[in-house]
């Protein structure tokens, strides 16, 4: 099928001419230059990291001990690089993992921890030498909040309750005990996530039977810290499921003084099909659109999800948390099937950017999103390997992005185009703009169409500079390796200034920002 600009050429007669048109034919993209919309929360651009496969050990921790240069036990390397994305939340322990966590078991000396199993991901031993006080200590040298999950399947009340009298009290034996462990002063904790997915891996509960506990939680889960406002997350749906969030959001309507949530998770993962068996390097084409096709569902899910919730809460005061999200494929060979270790392409690059764009417009209700997960797990933003470190493609789009963290939502308009293969068919063109923090107008630009550059022409009165970075690849399937380190990494990027004004020129399968000015 002819592309819109294309098909107008051809009926003109200059079919001949319009190959070469093509690719000149710019889309133009209005920026409104007005008030603004909603604050974009830097936190949905949270990241997720669960005791499973080498996501923690190895990847975030190697022990006091190690030749790998760390601090307390945790990699020098891996921080130095998670500060440039300026992580503004982690969710820890789990996942899954999170259910069978018993908090005790890793705090006091490392020495005297028991060694546990993680039945979830392999049964492999858990040293619980990362355990409340690691945990803490990493959010503080990358600089980010907390975001701790009780465990609501396999726990009690009673048990999360003392573990945040531990985490946030400052007076009391839990909070001696705290002290005695190294720690005198409360610990900030922003967030507390009531569960983990209790309709699958928490324990398979019914929407009732989960509302009924986790009204406990929400009540004996307490927050000591007057320095610290503390948010509860109730689990919501799995994808499209709406039976979660109806009855969360319905007892959120009906709750009395004894109890209340500040956010309702969604989990959404752009998988291909179950169980996850899409190639995540060495795939084609239809592959490639297949994955964006099913990862820009995320719009529909985020809209629908919003809409469930304003009929429950039309002032918008519980905040949408989609607390795992990204793409889970077929695991890298001759790696532990349990560990979900993947290649990590272009495509997650516009994976990552298509997701952020979409929270991003989504603003007024999506206040948290974690992608799953930090290092060597799923979409990872960073691979490890022993004493080597590598930035993956979705590393760079998170560092890109880092502008639109609390900047303010502008309105785009423009037309998206197709990007046609076979019968999918997708938008060729993605756009995202906001007003920094640093005053700059910063816009997204992702060009979906794997072979084709897509011009666009910037109508944003009174600005004559865009100047950016584009990621760009070889290939839809290219990927960083050990040896290759920089076969996809962002290269500058600027507007090339004409009668008509700005125009930019995006590569196929590329992910830009620009700075207006
Ligand atoms: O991120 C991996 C797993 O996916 C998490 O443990 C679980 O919550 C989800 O099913």
């Amino acid at each position: 099928m002819l592309s819109r600009p294309l098909a107008v050429l051809a009926l003109l007669g200059v079919g001949s001419l319009a190959l070469a048109a093509q690719s000149e034919q710019a889309v133009t993209l209005t920026i409104d230059g007005g008030g603004g919309g909603p604050t974009i929360d830097r936190h949905i651009f949270g990241q997720f990291a669960e005791h499973l496969g080498r996501g923690i050990y190895d990847g975030i921790w190697v022990g006091r001990d190690s030749a790998i240069p760390n601090t307390r036990g945790i990699r020098n390397d891996v921080v130095t690089a998670l500060k440039a994305l300026h992580v503004p939340v982690v969710r820890w322990p789990g996942g899954c993992f999170a259910e069978e966590y018993h908090w005790r078991k890793g705090i006091g000396s490392q020495g005297d921890r028991p060694v546990t199993l993680n039945p979830n991901w392999g049964s492999v031993p858990e040293s619980n030498e990362f355990g409340t006080h690691e945990f803490m200590d990493f959010a503080g040298q990358i600089g980010a909040d907390a975001y701790v999950s009780v465990n609501v399947g396999s726990g009690t009340p009673q048990e999360a309750s003392e573990w945040l009298e531990y985490l946030t009290a400052s007076v009391g034996s839990l909070a001696d005990e705290r002290a005695h462990n190294g720690h005198a002063g409360p610990f900030a904790v922003p967030y507390v996530g009531i569960g983990n997915e209790s309709w699958g891996c928490g324990g398979s509960m019914s929407p009732e039977d989960y509302v009924g506990l986790m009204k406990r939680y929400a009540r004996f889960t307490r927050n000591f810290n007057p320095a610290q406002p503390m948010q509860r997350i109730a689990v919501g749906p799995d994808g499209a499921d709406r039976r979660y969030a109806e009855a969360v959001m319905n007892a959120w309507q009906h709750k009395d003084w004894s109890w209340n949530l500040e956010g309702l998770s969604l989990h959404s993962y752009t998988v291909g099909k179950w169980p996850p068996a899409f190639k995540a390097t060495g795939f084609d084409e239809s592959d490639y659109a297949a994955l964006l096709h099913e990862t820009l569902r995320m719009e529909d899910l985020v809209r629908e999800q919003s809409e469930l919730m304003d009929r429950y809460d039309p002032d918008k005061k519980v905040s949408l948390v989609v607390d795992e999200w990204g793409s889970w494929l077929a695991p890298t060979p001759g790696s532990h099937p349990d560990f979900l270790e993947q290649q990590n392409s272009q495509r997650d690059a516009l994976i990552a950017a298509l997701n952020l764009d979409i929270f991003a417009r989504h603003a007024d209700r999506v206040r948290m999103a974690n992608i799953a997960q930090m290092v060597n797990v799923l979409q990872a933003m960073i691979f490890t390997d022993h004493e080597r470190l590598l930035l993956t493609p979705t590393y760079h789009v998170f560092r890109m992005y880092v502008p639109f963290q609390d900047a303010t939502l502008l309105g785009v308009h423009f037309d998206a185009g197709q990007y046609t293969l076979g019968d999918r068919q997708l938008p060729r063109l993605d756009a995202m703009a906001a007003r920094g923090r640093d005053g700059k107008v910063w816009v997204s630009l992702v060009n979906l169409d794997a072979r084709r550059s897509t011009w666009v022409q910037l109508d944003a009165r009174g600005m004559d500079h865009a100047t950016g970075e584009t990621l760009a690849a070889p290939r839809i399937d290219s990927v960083n390796t050990f040896e290759r380190p920089g076969e996809v990494s962002p290269r500058p990027l600027t507007a090339k200034r004409g009668k008509a004004g700005l125009r930019l020129e995006l590569p196929p399968h590329s992910v830009s920002v620009v700075a207006l000015r």
